[in-house]
């Protein structure tokens, strides 16, 4: 079936006036409406919050599906898990983890949390870095427009520093700095700039001539060693390096999960990209140019597209890719939203309804047990986009549960 004829069955109207059961070939699914978790900001450990990172969930929403399918000591997957909020969840509530991104940089963000390092130990590691050797700063990239040549200078150093060392305590000054390098207030060490978003160099530059500034001096050392305080005031450390060693993180595509194992996996909570909402390339280049992640190993390789047929045959693939590692009668709980396509506001949780009831899809691998929207508030990134409801982006979670037949 087309997406043409798979959309027919599709409702396209607003939120309000959405059914509260789908009818499907194989009966109603019910759709329930409720504020499952809380709207409030930074509620959860610490370490969630080490990175801002575009199109990721709050992790209430893995919390809220791990606590009520889950025992401690089970598998919990994440096929797209960008900065890893899976699967600290997942550690933080003593489940085994496994997460997955087609983006290297994936890895940097999450591996820290799932093993991270005490405060002393960055301090001290601090100090040993030599910021201020000489940089031949003709052979770099022009960046003058994000930064001071005094925090450029400190800033390549850290980075030729951090191609030789990974221990534990480097990986994570690592992802500090990745959550410092552009951002509006002192805290970060660019000028003046969008916090979740690396903006191209030309559009800094002209917030910086609108402004009428200049990049300041930023000190990098007090700047990451202030973040990781903050990072790190939830504790738990020592709990979540013992478990360690039971956490996985691969770098590939969510379609052939080559490292996870077959029948593995209890529970897979996760958010693939929505057709094509999100420039993850673009939006990420100032993290992949930091850690020297050439653009070809992401370009091409993530899936972002406003064909609906590729993404639903991009989606089903993974379907079929996650029914091969869960566990018998596993459960995936897919969040996705609502987009516009073709002018009309389309509810991706019915087209996911849509490929398990379609024999050319996935219609022997799942069922469908219930469908929740969790309405929310607009992040403070949408209202400085002024997005709103029913026009452009997405403004409630939907989370379609399916269980592996
Ligand atoms: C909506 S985001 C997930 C964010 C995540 N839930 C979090 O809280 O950080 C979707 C992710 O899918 C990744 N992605 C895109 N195409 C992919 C593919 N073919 N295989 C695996 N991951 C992919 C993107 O890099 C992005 O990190």
């Amino acid at each position: 079936m087309s997406s043409q004829a798979l959309l027919r069955n599709i409702n396209t109207e607003s939120a309000a006036s959405q059914p509260s059961e789908l009818i499907t070939p194989f009966g109603p699914i019910t759709r329930r409406f409720d504020e499952f978790w809380t709207a409030k900001q930074r509620q959860m450990h610490s370490l969630h919050y080490a990175n801002s990172y575009r199109a990721s969930f709050k992790p209430e929403l893995p919390e809220y599906f791990i606590s009520r399918f889950t025992s401690p000591g089970d598998r919990v997957g994440d096929p797209f898990g960008g900065r890893g909020t899976t699967i600290l969840q997942a550690a933080l509530m003593n489940r085994k983890g496994v997460s997955n991104d087609v983006n290297p940089l994936g890895e940097r963000l999450a591996a820290p949390k799932i093993n991270p390092v005490t405060i002393e130990e960055i301090s001290e590691r601090l100090e040993k870095i030599d910021f201020n050797a000489p940089v031949d700063m003709g052979r770099e990239d022009d960046m003058s427009m994000f930064y001071h040549p005094d925090t450029y200078r400190e800033l390549i150093n850290l980075r030729n520093y951090l191609t030789k060392h990974r221990d534990n305590v480097d990986r994570f000054i690592e992802m500090t700095a990745l959550s410092r390098l552009h951002g509006h207030s002192n805290g970060f060490f660019s000028a003046y700039s969008f916090p979740q978003i690396s903006i191209p160099k030309v559009n800094q530059a002209k917030i910086n001539k609108t402004r009428g500034i200049e990049p300041d001096y930023r000190d990098i050392k007090s700047r990451i060693l202030k973040k990781a305080k903050t990072t790190l005031k939830s504790g738990q450390i020592e709990e979540l390096k013992r478990w360690a060693k039971h956490q996985k993180l691969t770098t590939g595509d969510s379609r052939d999960l080559k490292e996870w194992e077959s029948e593995s996996v209890h529970l897979i909570v996760t958010s693939p990209p929505f057709l094509n909402q999100v420039d993850y390339v673009q939006d990420t280049w100032i993290e992949t140019w930091f850690c020297g992640i050439p653009r070809e190993e992401v370009e091409g390789k993530i899936v972002q597209t406003p064909d609906l047929n590729k993404w639903m045959e991009f989606i089903s693939r993974t379907l079929s890719e996650l029914h091969r590692v869960l566990v018998p009668s596993g459960l995936v709980a897919m969040e996705v939203g609502e987009v516009r396509h073709q002018g009309e506001l389309l509810n991706l949780d019915e087209v996911l309804v849509n490929l398990t009831c379609s024999k050319q899809y996935n219609q022997d691998q799942f069922r469908v047990k219930e469908i929740y929207v969790q309405s929310q508030q607009f992040t403070k990134l949408a209202n400085c986009f002024r997005v709103d409801n029913n026009k452009l982006g997405t403004n409630t979670n939907r989370i379609v549960l399916m269980e592996k037949i």
